[in-house]
């Protein structure tokens, strides 16, 4: 997205926010991550310049809701369940697997070489499957350490 894209939604949103005389910030920093897919640092930059909010303060609320990334999303998105059937069957060691896998610091969702996002959901509606983890639109059931080392090794022999 270039910078002139960026400038033009802040704009845009900024004299509606005149008007109503609310805080901008999260319309635009939403308005930003909806076509960009995430806030870049230059993004941030310009919301600072543009509404007069410091740059912290971009960065502050930026970070402090979830809804935000700061980085793009994964090629491919792993949601692992972490509803009672699946907690039960395990899924807290595969989520460790995961982290682990991905080399995931803490706060962090997607792999630095950009290909897997991974996110934890509440039930994926396949309990009877449980342990359950879904890539993309395929899910996975009865899911193993073993079955998960290949499924993710299968991803990557396919980037490759
Ligand atoms: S609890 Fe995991 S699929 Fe329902």
């Amino acid at each position: 997205m270039k910078p002139t894209e960026i400038e033009d939604i802040i704009d845009g949103l900024l004299s509606q926010h005149n008007k109503e005389s609310s805080s901008p910030l999260i319309p635009v920093l939403q308005a930003i991550q909806n076509q960009q897919g995430f806030l870049s640092d230059e993004s941030l930059r310009l919301v600072s310049d543009k509404t007069g909010a410091s740059l912290s303060r971009v960065y502050g609320v930026a970070t402090f809701y979830h809804q935000f990334r700061l980085r793009p999303e994964g090629k491919h998105k792993i949601s692992i369940c972490r509803g009672t059937a699946c907690h039960v069957a395990g899924a807290t060691d595969l989520y460790k697997q995961l982290v682990k896998e991905l080399d995931l610091s803490p706060g962090e969702d997607t792999s630095t070489d950009g290909l897997f996002t991974l996110q934890e959901v509440r039930c994926l509606g396949a309990c009877s499957l449980a342990p359950v983890v879904k890539v993309d639109e395929t899910v996975y059931g009865k899911m193993t350490a073993k079955k998960l080392q290949e499924i993710l090794d299968q991803y990557r022999e396919e980037q490759q």
